[in-house]
């Protein structure tokens, strides 16, 4: 029997990373070719724990504290690294050495496969006009740091994570309206029926593309930029969607950029604004993406099941749970 291919995940007890071990796991023929290896800050902790019992090997790693010569011991033996780093507001300039140590890292460790969670290079994307995007743009430098460094040792491959579905749940998107048409409101600098936004259940989808990477194998998925996107729909089409399962009237509405930004608290009013705008007005990765989605889907590994539609995904979260 040949050894399984060691697979080693950053984030395992979060969504993206919760969502690549359930893949391997819940595949006879994955599991018996890839071994999982988590990366976690407290290897005691319930979440980390439930990980242990489903056979998933725990490594004590903090993404602050580990050096390259600590993230190097910690990944020995991996074949493959899906790599993160998270967004801590206010902090985003960490990422981008986190995210170079680990790539170093990798190198050192004789990783073949490093698959990293980037994001668009906003600046690029929007010419300039959206600034407030630290967390996207750190990431986006290190996807060029690892195209750089990586020589012909290791092949990476980066996955471009689309608006989580969860957002529509957890975030500040829906009010509650100021008038009599309509239950709540969605507002933003984007075009109700115009917009295309790539949405992604976060939890079940990022992983089967992580997936497909990994079988594609380091020749075809070296240098491959993947939308990770569930399903592509506009504004108005989410919104009615929410309103024909929950039998609440739900509308979207388009506000101007600048008008937007300024009903919003502080340092967090910028971001907000500016990736709504950056879905709204460019495509996320740029005007057109969605035309070429399916150049990014050759990597969806099918075999886990199909993408998770955006009716699925709020039919699964019932009561929706607006916000008051
Ligand atoms: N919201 C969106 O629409 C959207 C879209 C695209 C991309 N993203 C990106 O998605 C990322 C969040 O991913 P997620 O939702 O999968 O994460 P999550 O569910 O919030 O979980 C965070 C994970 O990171 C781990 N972690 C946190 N700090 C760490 C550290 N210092 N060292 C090692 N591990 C650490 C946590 O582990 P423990 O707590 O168990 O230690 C946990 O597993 C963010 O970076 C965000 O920018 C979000």
């Amino acid at each position: 029997m040949t050894a399984r291919k060691i697979v080693s995940v950053i984030g395992a007890t979060g969504n993206q990373g919760a969502g690549l071990i359930d893949a391997i796991l819940g595949s006879k023929e994955l599991s018996s070719r890839y071994a999982l290896r988590a990366l976690v800050r407290v290897p005691s902790s319930s979440s980390s724990q439930s990980l242990a019992a489903r056979g998933v090997e725990l490594v004590k790693f903090d993404l602050h504290s580990a050096d390259v010569d600590a993230a190097a011991k910690a990944l020995q033996g991996s074949y493959a690294l899906y790599a993160q780093t998270f967004t801590d507001f206010g902090k985003e300039d960490e990422q981008f050495p986190q995210g170079k140590r680990l790539v170093d890292a990798s190198l050192a460790a004789g990783v073949k496969h490093f698959v990293w969670a980037s994001l668009p290079h906003v600046r690029e994307v929007t010419l300039g006009r959206l600034t407030h995007l630290d967390y996207f743009e750190n990431k986006a430098l290190v996807e060029r740091y690892a195209e750089e460094a990586k020589q012909s040792k290791m092949a990476c491959s980066y996955v471009m994570a689309g608006c989580f579905m969860s957002n529509f749940i957890s975030g500040h998107m829906l009010q509650p309206s100021h008038d009599d048409q309509a239950d709540y409101t969605w507002s933003g600098p984007f075009h109700p029926n115009e917009s295309h936004f790539p949405l992604i259940d976060p939890r079940v989808d990022i992983g089967k593309f992580v997936v497909g990477l990994l079988e594609a194998g380091p020749a075809k998925s070296d240098g491959q930029k993947i939308q990770a996107v569930s399903e592509w729909i506009s504004p108005a089409d989410i919104v009615a969607t929410i309103s024909s399962l929950t039998g609440k009237k739900c509308v979207a509405t388009r506000v101007e950029l600048e008008t937007f930004r300024s009903f919003l608290p502080g340092d967090f009013g910028g971001p907000f604004a500016d990736v709504l705008c950056l879905n709204g007005e460019y495509d996320y990765y740029g005007k057109g993406s969605f035309s070429h989605q399916a150049q990014s889907d050759v990597f969806f590994y099918a075999g886990l099941g199909p993408k998770k539609s955006w009716k699925k995904y709020v039919e699964e979260n019932l009561p929706f749970p607006f916000e008051k």
